[in-house]
């Protein structure tokens, strides 16, 4: 990375494909290798809330989320400084920054400096929770399985807190920390609020009772889509942190396996971390109600901008 390579790292939440913050070539390697439109800007990770100052300005309530959450599953956006590339921020005003607390991330931040990292998955498609999910970039170094499984959550804190992205850490446990945390309304203000995104590339079907013909099921707790062949359960006990963790390696594995044409989730209670598994939920099955070929490595445009 130091000397302007990109390579996919664990995280605690997915695998982010990385390269130093400042480069502006290694950015544009991220943006080339994920296919991302260059309107929407990277996640740059730091190792300390010290650091993440130097890149953004944070006011108390920023820092008060920091001092709670940090390391851990947050991004926060907040006005940025210098130093980080422009291609990095895609233009604007804020940088989305945050301090993971995986282990092996935190050791290479150390030694690396800021790092650009979205998630190490073509745009569009399923986040990676195993090196072995990985399929872009040439490198990737191998931490095991993300604990937490999906993508942090993203607060803007502008005049109030906005919720960009709900992830395991709820709404309820912001606003303990920085008061009322407004939900982001119809405008796309992260583009990780695109309507289709998460997706696996077949079709995904929701709130399912049943499984059709060909339908592999995932299940939660006793909701079980009933009738299929091939059932992966997110949590046997229905404990949501666990069924989050699972999310995207039991997609991984039934959009990889042969026979299975498409995927029937069982309804998934909309509460607290619950909230934020039907958010990639939704955005997944948006998406592959439209079939496209799979030999093309990417939706069509007007697919993805939708
Ligand atoms: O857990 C995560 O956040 C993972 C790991 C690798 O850290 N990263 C991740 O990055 O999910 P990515 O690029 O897949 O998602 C980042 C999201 C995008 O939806 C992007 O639009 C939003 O963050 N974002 C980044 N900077 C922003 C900004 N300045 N304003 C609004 N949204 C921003
Ligand atoms: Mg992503």
């Amino acid at each position: 990375m130091r000397q302007g390579e990109i390579v996919a790292i664990p995280t605690e939440t997915v695998y982010g494909l990385a390269g130093r913050a400042s480069d502006d070539l290694a950015v544009a390697k991220i943006f080339a290798a994920k296919e991302r439109p260059a309107f929407n800007p990277l996640i740059v990770h730091v190792a300390s809330l010290e650091e993440a100052e130097r890149i953004a300005v944070f006011d108390e309530r920023a820092i008060a989320l920091a001092e709670k959450f940090w390391p851990g599953p947050l991004t926060l956006v907040l006005p940025r400084r210098e130093g980080v590339s422009l291609l990095a921020t895609a233009g604007l005003e804020t940088v989305g920054v945050r301090v993971p607390a995986h282990s092996v991330a935190r050791e290479v931040l150390r030694l690396s400096g800021p790092l650009a990292a979205p998630s190490a998955n073509r745009s569009g498609r399923l986040s990676p929770t195993k090196a072995e999910h990985v399929e872009i970039g040439s490198w990737v170094l191998d931490g095991g399985e993300c604990g937490v499984g999906i993508e942090s959550t993203i607060i803007g804190v502008f005049d109030s807190p906005v919720l960009l992205r709900p992830g395991v850490i709820t709404k309820e446990e912001i606003e303990e920390a920085a008061g009322k945390v407004a939900e982001a309304g119809g405008k796309v203000i992260a583009p990780g609020m695109l309507a289709r995104h998460y997706a696996p590339t077949k079709p995904l079907r929701l709130n399912a009772e049943n499984a059709l013909p060909g339908e592999a099921a995932i299940g939660f707790g006793k909701n079980i889509p009933a009738g299929a062949g091939i059932t992966r359960n997110l949590s046997e006990k229905g404990d949501l942190p666990e069924a989050a963790s699972r999310l995207f390696s039991t997609l991984h594995e039934l959009d990889a396996m042969e026979g299975v044409t498409g995927i029937a989730a069982a309804p998934i209670p909309e509460e607290g971390i619950g909230r934020a598994i039907n958010d990639r939920l939704r955005r997944g099955a948006d998406f592959s109600l439209i079939p496209y070929p799979s030999s093309l490595s990417s939706p069509p445009a007007s697919q993805e901008t939708h």
